[in-house]
C-alpha cells in the first residue's frame, strides 16, 4: 500500500493525476489544495466518495497544517503540483508566485524531511516528486531540444518561481540527501484545464462566438502532451525513477499557437457549429518576454523508464475538444466565477 500526498489535486493536471492513481490497486490519496481560482472540486466528483481518497483544503505554505498531515498520516510519496501557473498573471504580479511556488515547496520539503528522516538516512520507500516545467529552460532556437543537462534559464516570473523551487529541491537532495525527483514536462492539454490557458480558452470563445486572441505573430511553438501521458510518466518516475534524478517529459509534438487555433476552429466548424470560422482569429499584442519555442528531448525518460506518450496528438486533441463540447456546464461554472472579471481585465469586452 502506498499513500500519496498530492498537492494541487483540484487543478488541471493534479485532478487528472488523482483520478489516474486511484485506478491502481493498493493506493490511498490525500489531496491538499487551497482551492485557488484554478482549483475546482467538480474535477473530482467521480472519486470524492472513495474510501481511499481524502480531500484537505489548505495552503502548502501552512507549516502547522502540513506538519499535522505528516504526523497523522504515514505518507510515502509527495507529488507536488500545487502552484500558481499562468504566465500572464505572473507578468501582472509575481508576488503570489514566489510565495506559493517557492515558499510552499520549501515548507513541504521541511515537513517531509522531518517526518521521513531517521538516524542514518530516510525511512524506506519515501519519495518527494516536484512537478516542474520545461519553461525553466527558457527560450529555444529552431533545431535544438531541451535535455536534462540544458542550463536552467527562466525568462518569465512564473518560470523563475518554478526554477527557484527546483533549486531548493536540488539543494535538499545535496545537503540533506533527501529522496527526490524532479520532472520537467512540456505543455499539457486535456479535460479540466482552466480556460485561461490557450486550448480551453479558444474552445470557450468559439462556443460564444468571441474573437480568438492570438499573441504576436502566433508563431510561438509549444510541445503539446496529452495530460494522461504526463500522469503516467509522473507515476513511473515516483515508482521507478532513480532517486535524485531529473526527468524530461514530452512527446515531440510541436505546434504554434496559430496551428492550435486553426485545429480548434476546424473541429468545431465541422462537428458542432458551421458559423465558427477562422475569421474569429484575432492577432493581439504579444506577451511580454514571450518565449519563442519550447521542445523537450525525452530520451532519458524513454530509455530509463520505458515511457512514451500513448496518445497521438491527432486523437488527444479531438478527445479534448469534444470533452469541452460535452461538458459545457463545467465550462460555464468555471467561467462564471472569478475568471470572468480576470478575462475582462485582460481582453476587455
Ligand atoms: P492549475 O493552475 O490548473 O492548478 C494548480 C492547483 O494548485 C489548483 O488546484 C490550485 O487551487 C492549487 N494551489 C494553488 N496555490 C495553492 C496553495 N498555496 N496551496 C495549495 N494548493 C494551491 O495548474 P496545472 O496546469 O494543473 O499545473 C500543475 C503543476 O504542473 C504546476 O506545478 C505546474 O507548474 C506544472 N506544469 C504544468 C504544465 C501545464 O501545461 N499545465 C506543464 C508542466 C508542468
Ligand atoms: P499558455 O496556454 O498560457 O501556456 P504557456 O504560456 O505556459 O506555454 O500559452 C500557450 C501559447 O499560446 C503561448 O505561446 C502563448 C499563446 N497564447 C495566445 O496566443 N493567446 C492566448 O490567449 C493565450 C492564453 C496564450
Amino acid at each position: 500500500m502506498k499513500k500519496y500526498l498530492i498537492t494541487g489535486g483540484a487543478g488541471f493536471i493534479g485532478s487528472n493525476f488523482v483520478k489516474y492513481v486511484l485506478k491502481k490497486e493498493d493506493v490511498s490519496v490525500i489531496n491538499l489544495d487551497k482551492l485557488e481560482y484554478a482549483g475546482n472540486l467538480e474535477n473530482l466528483k467521480e472519486v470524492e466518495t472513495f474510501a481511499n481518497y481524502k480531500f484537505i483544503r489548505g495552503d502548502v505554505c501552512d507549516e502547522g497544517l502540513v506538519t499535522k498531515i505528516f504526523s497523522e498520516e504515514d505518507i510515502d510519496y509527495v507529488v507536488h503540483f500545487a502552484a500558481m501557473t499562468h504566465v500572464d498573471r505572473s507578468i501582472e504580479d509575481a508576488k503570489i508566485f514566489v510565495k506559493t511556488n517557492v515558499e510552499g515547496t520549501l515548507n513541504l520539503l521541511n515537513c517531509a524531511k522531518k517526518a521521513w528522516e531517521i538516524q542514518d538516512g530516510y525511512k524506506q520507500g519515501k519519495k518527494f516528486l516536484y512537478v516542474s516545467t520545461d519553461e525553466v529552460y527558457g527560450d529555444l532556437e529552431d533545431g535544438e531540444f531541451f535535455t536534462e543537462e540544458t542550463p536552467v534559464a527562466p525568462r518569465n516570473p512564473y518560470a523563475a518561481s518554478k526554477a527557484g523551487a527546483e533549486m531548493l529541491v536540488q539543494a535538499y537532495r545535496e545537503t540533506h540527501r533527501m529522496p527526490i525527483n524532479i520532472t520537467r514536462c512540456s505543455n499539457n492539454y486535456g479535460p479540466n484545464q482552466f480556460p485561461e490557458k490557450l486550448i480551453p480558452l479558444l474552445i470557450n470563445n468559439c462556443l460564444h462566438h468571441r474573437k480568438l486572441p492570438i499573441y504576436g505573430t502566433g508563431l510561438n511553438v509549444r510541445d503539446w502532451l496529452f495530460v494522461e501521458d504526463h500522469c503516467i510518466a509522473i507515476d513511473a518516475v515516483i515508482n521507478q525513477g532513480i532517486s535524485g534524478e531529473i526527468y524530461n517529459i514530452g512527446g515531440h509534438n510541436e505546434k504554434t499557437a496559430l496551428d492550435i487555433a486553426k485545429i480548434v476552429v476546424k473541429y468545431i466548424h465541422d462537428n458542432y457549429d458551421k458559423s465558427v470560422t477562422e475569421d474569429l482569429i484575432e492577432f493581439v499584442a504579444d506577451r511580454k518576454g514571450h518565449d519563442k519555442r519550447y521542445a523537450i528531448d525525452p530520451t532519458k525518460t524513454n530509455e530509463q523508464l520505458n515511457w512514451r506518450p500513448a496518445t497521438k496528438f491527432e486523437d488527444g486533441i479531438v478527445y479534448t475538444i469534444q470533452w469541452y463540447l460535452d461538458n459545457q456546464e463545467w465550462l460555464e461554472h468555471v467561467v462564471s466565477g472569478e475568471y470572468a472579471n480576470y478575462y475582462l481585465s485582460r481582453y476587455g469586452k
